[in-house]
């Protein structure tokens, strides 16, 4: 199995003008696509992980050769985090979130705007290059946090269960904000597709382990 580019879930200029189409265009079919590509240029030698899913081999990277440790560390993260991230925006406005994870949020947080400071805060403080997530301990109770990880790593390396991403390396908004990285978070908002962050909120409740389908929602990809 070669891992595949997953296909752009909209056109590259719907999240105009928030984020320009230029930007998603070099993110998408450039970074995203090398990501993918050297991840299999780094398993081409080894034929008894070519069936593993991007997600797989990201949580099991101790049964990874120490050779290709490192590629499959930074690239499987960057395949799974951007074919996360892609689905995590939608163009058109949409309300805030509804429902159970409305609830939680309120609970958590004690509302949206306050969640959306952390968040905010938490994407502007993270040094270098990462992502910024809201994500559900799968310990803890179940609760919701605002957390970060450097390079290409996931929440689910630690346990947490992904509900929301944002892209905060520095070719996610420099063509448009140069080094603003703060006024790219606060612009983000109007493009969050809630209703896949709800989505994700209700398959949270089932660790990755107990959810076959977690696998297949991480890393929508045919192939
Ligand atoms: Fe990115």
């Amino acid at each position: 199995m070669k891992h595949m580019l997953p296909p752009f879930p909209y056109y590259h200029a719907s999240l105009e003008p928030h984020i320009d189409a230029r930007t998603m265009a070099l993110h998408h079919d450039q970074h995203h696509a090398s990501y993918v590509a050297n991840l299999n240029s780094a398993l081409e030698q080894f034929p008894e992980l070519q069936e593993r899913t991007a997600l797989w081999l990201l949580l099991n990277l101790s049964k990874v050769p120490e050779k290709i440790r490192t590629a499959v560390h930074n690239n499987a993260g960057g395949h799974v985090n951007h074919s996360l991230f892609w689905r995590a925006m939608s163009p058109g406005t949409r309300d805030g979130p509804a429902g159970r994870l409305a609830d939680a949020i309120k609970r958590d947080f004690g509302g949206l705007e306050q969640f959306q400071a952390r968040f905010d805060d938490a994407g502007g403080k993270l040094f270098g290059s990462g992502w910024v997530w809201l994500a559900r301990a799968q310990q803890d109770g179940g609760r919701l946090q605002v957390c970060t990880t450097s390079g290409h790593d996931n929440p689910l390396m630690q346990g947490h269960y992904p509900i929301l991403v944002n892209d905060v390396w520095e070719h996610a908004y420099y063509l448009k904000h140069q080094n603003r990285r703060g006024d790219y978070l606060k612009g983000w908002w109007p493009v969050v597709n809630w209703e896949e962050a709800a989505r994700r909120f209700e398959r949270s409740d089932r660790s990755a382990e107990q959810d076959p389908e977690a696998e297949s929602l991480l890393e929508p990809v045919i192939g």
